[in-house]
């Protein structure tokens, strides 16, 4: 009786951790798409016209975004101080979460 009790308790523990999981990675899942939208709309007002609709750029101009290395840090630099004169720096216009988010739509356009 006990043994059966525990077994089930057991079971209702590990169904319930596992549904918990399923449900964290559908929320990361979500905020990750947020980001990327928001990161697409405001790259779209505030960069697309130097760096491509949609980072679409022969990279000649401007850098073609979607070859951007994988160096998260460098490119929060470069957005929030802007780069030879010829990068406008944007530390004072947008804010981290708004850098944050143009990172996750970078990240999501680059190329493989
Ligand atoms: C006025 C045109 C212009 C706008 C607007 C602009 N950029 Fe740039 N961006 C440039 C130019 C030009 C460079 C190349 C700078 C250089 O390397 O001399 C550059 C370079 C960059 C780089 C590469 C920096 C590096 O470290 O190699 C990143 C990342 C970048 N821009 C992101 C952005 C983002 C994000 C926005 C919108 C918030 C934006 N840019 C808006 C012109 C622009």
């Amino acid at each position: 009786m006990f043994m059966r009790t525990a077994a089930t308790f057991a079971a209702v523990v590990a169904t319930s951790s596992i549904l918990s999981t399923a449900a964290f990675a559908q929320q990361d899942e979500t905020a990750a798409h947020g980001q990327v939208d928001l990161g697409k709309t405001t790259f779209a007002q505030k960069c697309s016209h130097c760096h491509g609709p949609n980072m679409v750029n022969s990279g000649t101009v401007t850098p073609d975004l979607r070859r951007f290395p994988d160096d998260q840090p460098r490119f929060v630099t470069t957005v929030k101080q802007g780069k030879n004169g010829r990068m406008p720096p944007w530390g004072d216009i947008l804010s981290d979460d708004e850098i944050t988010a143009l990172w996750a739509y970078v990240s999501s356009r680059r190329a493989q």
